[in-house]
């Protein structure tokens, strides 16, 4: 069994970040909502349990409660568990024991220096004044009997605390966001120093036991992987074929909505290089008919969507006629936040986005889904993905929607608008690559807009196309900005698409954060 922290949420914003930080210090930890039973986190025999912060004030009447078994939970019936909590979770240990949490006049927000006091266990290693990010509208005035404060700022004379068993402790600010800068260092003190933990979860370990737990799931059976070229697909492609060899068999869908050359890309990384089973469909023609003259975005959602189901369907019978058998399994790159999503205490929260993700399969298929990624963040997709030697190009892959290039083309999608999309599309991110700045933006994409206008080449007037390039930065893609692209660069690209792809005589830059636009124009 692996080294673990449970991480108990309050409803923060910030507690994946919890959760991605503490891997980061090579210990697994897992979310479970606040109102989780005692005994099932007890069964788990966790090395330690971090209560997240939370947007309620402890004088709520529906304010999430802290069940005060958790501060006494002991490993083995041993040692206790040590606890530390962030914000609200402090908040709610000292309300629980007796301490006194208050009202602020004005909500505490940014950033403020931490004056440390104790500098051992929690806060060693940390400058004598490390800035710390606040963000709470409580804040604690007295002590709980047995604590005492190991770090304060100017504004809150109690930053930072522990007992006298040094088993509890908790801070006001949050270590977990890059603002606090030092952050790490503290969770990985109180995951390693104080809960012990050595460091057990690595990218090489979870390839190795996940082999070993496909192979012990899958037995003689066989398993289907939709395979979009992206991230997640394609490093589970890799690793269940590492696992399954000739059991597995991805099925990859031209829904002649894919970039330049990703249909014969795909095919040759995947069945040429890898050797893995593919069965590739080239379905474009039934995609684009029934597109044909389809203007609203949700409806070219939900024609791409079933007609995707209805094609990897007549796929899998096919599969199942090649081996004489029905293929078992039908794996999913689901990934752990999209878990976390459906456990959380408040159900699904409103602020994440649930697009149509076409390519998500109807349960009527009836297959037994594996998931080998639901415990995964995407960063450590990425890392197993590089273990296993999945190319740089696929893993550093801007996200691209199922639906493709059907929602770039605005207004009706029909094959001469796309041929343009494309080669545009080509030359943004050829360029962005050639100029280093690939990766320092989050999505690139080039829009074919519904307008024509009016332009002179040599001595002629044209009358053609506008596209629009987009670029954004962004951390998930739920909050987005433009990505400031120097100007000489934009105006090289803007060059070549002009002089190069006839039919395009016009290029603007948008300009547009997230919200109030969103990244695709459709
Ligand atoms: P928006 O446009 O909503 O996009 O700001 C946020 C992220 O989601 C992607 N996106 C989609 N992905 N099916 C997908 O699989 C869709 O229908 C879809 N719509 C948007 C978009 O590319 C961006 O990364």
């Amino acid at each position: 069994m692996h080294e673990r922290i449970v991480i108990l949420d309050f409803g923060s914003q910030y507690t994946q970040l919890i959760a991605r930080r503490v891997r980061e210090s090579g210990v697994f930890s897992e979310i479970y909502p606040c109102t989780v039973d005692v005994s099932e986190i007890a069964r788990l025999e966790p090395n330690g349990i971090i209560l997240s912060g939370g947007p309620s004030s402890v004088y709520d009447k529906d304010a999430p409660q802290l069940n005060p078994s958790f501060l006494a939970l002991r490993r083995n019936g041993g040692q206790p568990i040590p606890v530390l909590g962030i914000c609200y979770g402090l908040q709610a240990i000292a309300y629980n024991h007796g301490g006194e949490v208050q009202r602020a006049d004005h909500r505490e927000f940014g950033r403020a220096l931490l004056q440390v006091d104790q500098a051992d266990d929690l806060l060693a290693g940390l400058s004598e004044r490390s800035p710390v990010w606040m963000s709470h509208g409580d804040h604690l005035t007295a002590l709980p009997a047995g604590f005492k404060v190991i770090a304060h700022t100017d504004n809150a004379p109690i930053a930072a605390v522990r007992n006298e068993t040094r088993s509890v402790f908790g801070v006001q600010f949050h270590p977990e966001v890059v603002h606090t800068p030092e952050g790490h260092k503290i969770l990985s003190n109180f995951v390693r120093q104080i809960c012990g933990c050595h460091g057990d979860w690595t990218p090489a370990s979870f390839i190795e036991e996940k082999t070993a737990e496909i192979r012990q799931t899958v037995g003689d059976d066989h398993v289907i992987l939709g395979l979009s070229g992206g991230v997640d697909s394609s490093v589970a492609a890799v690793l269940l074929h590492e696992a399954l060899g000739d059991q597995l068999t991805c099925i990859f869908v031209n829904n002649g909505l894919l970039r330049k050359g990703e249909w014969l890309e795909v095919q040759s990384t995947f069945r040429d290089h890898y050797q893995i089973r593919l069965e590739a469909v080239d379905a474009s023609d039934l995609f684009l008919e029934r597109l044909a003259d389809v203007v609203d975005p949700e409806r070219k959602r939900v024609i791409i969507g079933n007609t995707f189901v209805e094609v990897f369907s007549q796929a899998t019978d096919r599969v199942e006629h090649e081996l004489s058998r029905r293929p078992r399994f039908l794996a999913q790159g689901t990934l752990y936040p999209d878990v976390i999503e459906s456990v959380s205490f408040k159900g699904p929260s409103a602020t994440i986005k649930t697009h149509h993700n076409v390519g998500g399969l109807p349960e009527s298929l009836d297959f037994e889904i594996l998931e080998p990624f639901r415990e995964l963040f995407k960063d450590e997709v990425r890392q197993i993905g590089g273990l296993l030697g999945v190319p740089d190009h696929i893993l550093g892959r801007h996200p691209f929607p199922g639906p493709g290039l059907a929602v770039r083309i605005l207004g009706s999608v029909d094959p001469s608008g796309l041929a343009l999309l494309r080669e545009a599309d080509a030359i943004f991110t050829e360029e962005l690559r050639k100029h280093g700045l690939y990766d320092d933006v989050w999505q690139s994409l080039a829009v074919l807009l519904p307008v024509r206008s009016v332009g002179v080449m040599g001595d002629e007037r044209t009358y053609e196309n506008v596209c629009a390039l987009r670029a954004v930065t962004s951390v998930d893609g739920m909050t987005a900005d433009w990505a400031k692209l120097p100007a000489d660069f934009l105006a090289h690209v803007s060059n070549r698409i002009v002089n190069e792809i006839r039919g395009i005589n016009r290029v603007v830059y948008d300009i547009s954060s997230k919200p109030p636009a969103t990244i695709e124009w459709e």
